[in-house]
């Protein structure tokens, strides 16, 4: 079988694996708001100029997030790549399951890593903790609420680990996940030199393919920032869609409600799936939830639904366990609807039938 998919979304690798066009998918792959902010015409100008950073971009950001402390890009994965080329060269403590492309830039980059456990809120308090208390010099990262385990730090937790991070160590709050409640981002605190922020555009507005996020951080990060990632990172198109997005409060504020009763009609059509499988454990977010299976079975399910085309994530955690993760449906999208509906139980049909041929 070709078509390995590696990220959340891949719809192009999904097809190429299972046959089926990507305009059949419904696409449950992703944490991105299904509803997204209507775009609306723009004006021709967008498309034409050499996108130089427009005063009103700069004044929609800067009202949106509370400080103009920011450095806008190209989605936040820029930033994550180029953090570790501009830190001290430091050991680096990540949460043991999250967004990889945190790991696996820094590994790149030869940093020692180390992990703290990313279910248990207590466990992995602890484990900083203990760290910290060795005043040695260490970057650390936390993913705020955790994609996919759901851990949520408090931002006071946050700010009391940066102050005491020793030497040039920091700590990289990547707050992707963290518009639907909005009053939990560290942003809301007074930034310090040792607190780099990172936030994602795509998910909450649901325009993951228009490339936008920001990075909170010092003046002189900043520029080492700009410096590696170049001029003109974040497009006229992005420019103007934000400029609204970000302004529109009414659209924010039902956004959110939306988010909240679009999660409760997804989680309700895949209960049945969940009553049988019985996960171990279960992360809800506004934007995504995943169960923890043994990892043959989350594989097969994860194979089940794609054969019906219903694209879910898959995650191995170690041989014996993986999660899978589930983003959320439109409750107006009737088609979606009636696809998720008949996917889960042909695939609840399929396991009764394979446990009884088992017997
Ligand atoms: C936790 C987390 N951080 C960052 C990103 C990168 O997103 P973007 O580059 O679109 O801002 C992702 C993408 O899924 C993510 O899940």
């Amino acid at each position: 079988m070709n078509g390995q998919i590696l990220h959340g979304g891949d719809l192009i690798s999904a097809s190429a694996r299972y046959n089926i066009p990507q305009d059949q998918w419904l696409d449950l792959s992703t944490g991105i708001n299904p509803d997204s902010y209507p775009v609306g015409e723009l004006a021709t100008e967008v498309f034409q100029r050499l996108p130089y950073q427009q005063q009103v971009f700069a004044d929609a950001v800067t009202g949106y997030y509370g400080t103009d402390e920011w450095l806008a890009v190209n989605g936040s994965q820029p930033v994550i790549q180029a953090l570790p080329l501009c830190l001290e060269k430091l050991p680096v403590l990540l949460p043991d399951v999250g967004y990889d492309e945190h790991r696996h830039h820094w590994a790149a980059n030869g940093n020692p890593l180390a992990f703290y456990p990313a279910f248990d809120l207590n466990a992995a308090s602890d484990q900083i903790e203990r760290r910290l208390s060795k005043g040695e010099p260490f970057h650390l990262v936390v993913i705020n609420p955790n994609n996919p385990t759901g851990l949520e730090f408090s931002k006071v937790q946050l700010c009391n680990w940066a102050e005491r991070l020793a030497g040039k160590g920091c700590l990289i709050v990547d707050e992707a996940f963290i518009d639907t409640q909005p009053a939990i981002s560290v942003l809301n605190e007074p930034l310090s030199d040792k607190l780099i922020v990172l936030r994602s555009f795509g998910k909450f507005f649901g325009l993951a393919g228009l490339r936008l996020g920001f990075v909170f951080a010092s003046d002189q990060l900043r520029s080492q920032l700009q410096q590696r990632l170049g001029i003109w990172q974040v497009n006229g198109v992005a420019q103007g869609v934000a400029t609204n997005a970000l302004s529109d409060l009414d659209w924010q504020r039902g956004a959110r409600q939306d988010i909240t009763l679009n999660a409760e009609r997804t989680a309700l059509l895949l209960a049945p799936l969940m009553d049988a499988l019985q996960p171990d454990r279960v992360a809800q977010t506004p934007l995504f939830s995943s169960w923890q299976l043994d990892a043959d079975i989350a594989a097969q399910v994860q194979d089940l639904l794609a054969q019906q085309g219903v694209l879910v994530r898959l995650i191995p955690l170690s041989e014996r366990k993986a999660l899978l993760r589930t983003g959320i449906i439109s409750r107006y999208n009737w088609d979606a609807i009636d696809r998720l509906d008949g996917a889960v139980n042909a695939c609840i049909e399929l396991l009764n039938h394979q446990g009884e041929a088992h017997v």
